[in-house]
């Protein structure tokens, strides 16, 4: 039976981010800097990674509490072996009403096939240029725009919904926000722009360069009037336009300049089994340890109830209200965003 529960805010458990590997073959400047995420780093040794025996009961005791949306993030995802299995498990989940994942495209081409086989039917890609040159210095040398952009096609031909998401870094690849709307308007795939975030404590995150909500709008209306339209659900992080005269549209995550905390119904856990109830928190709670060490499910779901309960995060709407905060806040890499 469903057991919905909600936290200091009213806030229900709805959405789990489930990310599956800490690792990337990308290195994105503002997520996993090259000095930093180098050859030495430490990254989970395979032991402390949760299996997907692990991640698929925890699914089920999530979807328990309420939670009807599962997304599959990183790290890189398809760089997990066997990632269709996972999600052909969780497919099973009833309560599950929608699973997305959330890749760098690199490896879609090849995995497609085998996701709609298992049951995926939408990916979001990250893309923030469509000149190679920005494309290597955001993204850390590792790619080229049209293996990208190979991947989103193939992604499409085989039948899965595509979304693209862009970080717009003000001086950095504003000058692609164009370039991307245009194409991406002719490709039929929903694009949306991310404002910059002061996620993780390596991207050295300066307001400066953050393009605002506001900004990108006042470019792309310039070309392409919009007209605002109604979120999809309750708490969609994007806000949705439509290019006025078309059926196409984009969206804006504004999570710098127009918080979106008071409907923020989601939890992540990490490929370690850490349990995050905030993009920007400091620590998780170690739910691997639960799993491993003999607990039941109930005993699990009480200790899920009572952190949830617990939980009072709003990081986002405290930095709009001038509160900074300058606690260490787990990588993006560790929780996917
Ligand atoms: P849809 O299911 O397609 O609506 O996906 P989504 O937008 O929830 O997920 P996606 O992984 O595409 O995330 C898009 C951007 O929004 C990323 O930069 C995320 O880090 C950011 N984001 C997602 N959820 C939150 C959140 O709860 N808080 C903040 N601050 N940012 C978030
Ligand atoms: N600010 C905003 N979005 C970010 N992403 C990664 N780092 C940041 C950041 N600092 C995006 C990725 C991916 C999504 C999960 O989060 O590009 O699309
Ligand atoms: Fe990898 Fe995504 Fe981070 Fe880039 S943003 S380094 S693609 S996990
Ligand atoms: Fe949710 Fe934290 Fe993001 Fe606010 S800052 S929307 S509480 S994850």
């Amino acid at each position: 039976m469903e057991n919905i529960i909600l936290d200091k805010l009213q806030r229900p458990l709805r959405d789990l981010r489930l990310s599956v590997t800490d690792r990337c073959n990308f290195r994105c400047r503002y997520c996993m800097p090259e000095e930093i995420f180098g050859p030495g780093y430490p990254f989970l040794s395979s032991d402390k990674i949760l299996s997907f025996d692990e991640m698929e009961r925890l699914a089920r005791i999530f979807a328990a509490l309420g939670t009807k949306k599962i997304r599959i993030t990183g790290g890189e995802p398809l760089l997990r072996k066997d990632l269709p299995e996972l999600i052909r498990r969780l497919k099973e989940i009833k309560e599950v009403e929608d699973i997305g994942i959330t890749t760098n495209g690199s490896l879609l081409k090849k995995f497609s096939p085998a996701l709609f086989n298992a049951g995926l039917r939408r990916v979001t890609v990250s893309l923030d240029s469509l000149d190679d040159q920005r494309f290597n210095q955001l993204n850390g040398n590792k790619s080229n725009v049209a293996r990208v952009l190979e991947g989103i096609e193939a992604a499409s031909n085989v039948g899965l919904k595509v979304k693209v998401n862009m970080v717009v870094q003000k001086g950095k690849n504003d000058q692609d926000i164009i370039p991307m709307a245009k194409y991406f308007k002719e490709q039929k795939h929903t694009l949306r722009f991310i404002e910059y975030m002061d996620v993780g404590n390596s991207n050295g995150w300066r307001m400066e360069e953050v393009m605002t909500k506001q900004e990108i709008l006042d470019l792309i209306e310039k070309i392409m009037p919009l007209e605002q339209i109604k979120p999809n659900y309750v708490g969609e992080v994007a806000t949705r336009y439509r290019y006025i005269g078309s059926d196409q549209e984009i969206g804006i995550i504004s999570s710098v300049t127009d918080s979106f905390c008071s409907t923020c119904s989601r939890a992540r856990v990490s490929a370690e089994g850490k349990l995050y109830t905030c993009l920007f928190s400091s620590k998780g709670f170690d739910l691997r340890h639960l799993l491993r060490s003999g607990e039941s499910d109930d005993a699990i779901t009480k200790k899920i109830t009572d952190i949830w309960n617990h939980r009072g995060d709003r990081y986002s709407d405290e930095r709009a209200n001038g509160h900074s905060n300058n606690r260490t806040k787990v990588e993006m890499s560790h929780i996917g965003g």
